[in-house]
């Protein structure tokens, strides 16, 4: 298995007590434990199940969950990955919310699938199905759900569902998003353009 993190304190140095080593061992073995079940998710229930169980403290949390101003979408910060998944944290202020996009998948050979989980706050989760396609080859979409989500509760998108999430409420939303595989960056080109029109 190759356990991959990004932005953690891994030298001595940036741990300053010993409380805080400790926090950091108990959490690497529970991200290691994750990572090990993540080899063979049997279905989104699992999927579901397991997220629900990764309980990470907030203290050790905090460091991936920031907050960045309009006119960004979200503020987010990759937590770990391996071949098979990945976890981020998102901070999302009032009002913000993504663009409506798919998860292409690492690979590129498909689509991965999303599972949220509300770490704090509101958020809502609107699915959209494609009705045609503009002249300009956009996608043209409209909503045909929107689930909102307390603290605890998880949402799931599933793989090439078009999807918008963001904060509609009136205070912070804190989210923790897995995705299996992990996503793949696609360039300005490859990226479908949609336009929502109901
Ligand atoms: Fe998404």
């Amino acid at each position: 298995m190759h356990l991959r993190m990004k932005s953690l304190p891994l030298t001595q140095g940036d741990i300053s007590t010993f409380q805080e080593k400790e926090e950091q061992q108990e959490v690497f073995a529970k991200l290691l434990v994750f990572a090990q079940q993540a080899e063979a998710i049997e279905s989104v229930e699992k999927a579901k199940e397991m997220v629900k169980g990764l309980n990470l403290p907030k203290s050790w949390l905090k460091k991936y969950i920031t907050f960045k101003p309009a006119p960004a979408k979200y503020s987010h910060h990759p937590i770990f990955w391996t071949p098979v998944i990945e976890v981020s944290g998102f901070g999302w202020e009032s009002g913000q919310e993504s663009d409506a996009h798919t998860h292409t998948n690492l690979y590129k050979n498909g689509f991965s699938t999303a599972v949220i989980k509300i770490l704090e706050g509101t958020g809502v989760n609107q699915i959209f199905q494609q009705v045609g396609e503009s002249e300009l080859g956009e996608k043209l979409i409209v909503g045909c759900q929107a689930q909102e989500l307390k603290t605890g509760e998880i949402a799931i998108v599933h793989p090439g569902e078009i999807h918008v999430f963001g904060n509609k409420s009136d205070s912070p939303l804190v989210t923790l998003h897995t995705y299996y595989p992990p996503l793949g960056n696609l360039t300005a080109d490859e990226r479908p353009k949609y336009r929502i029109v109901g």
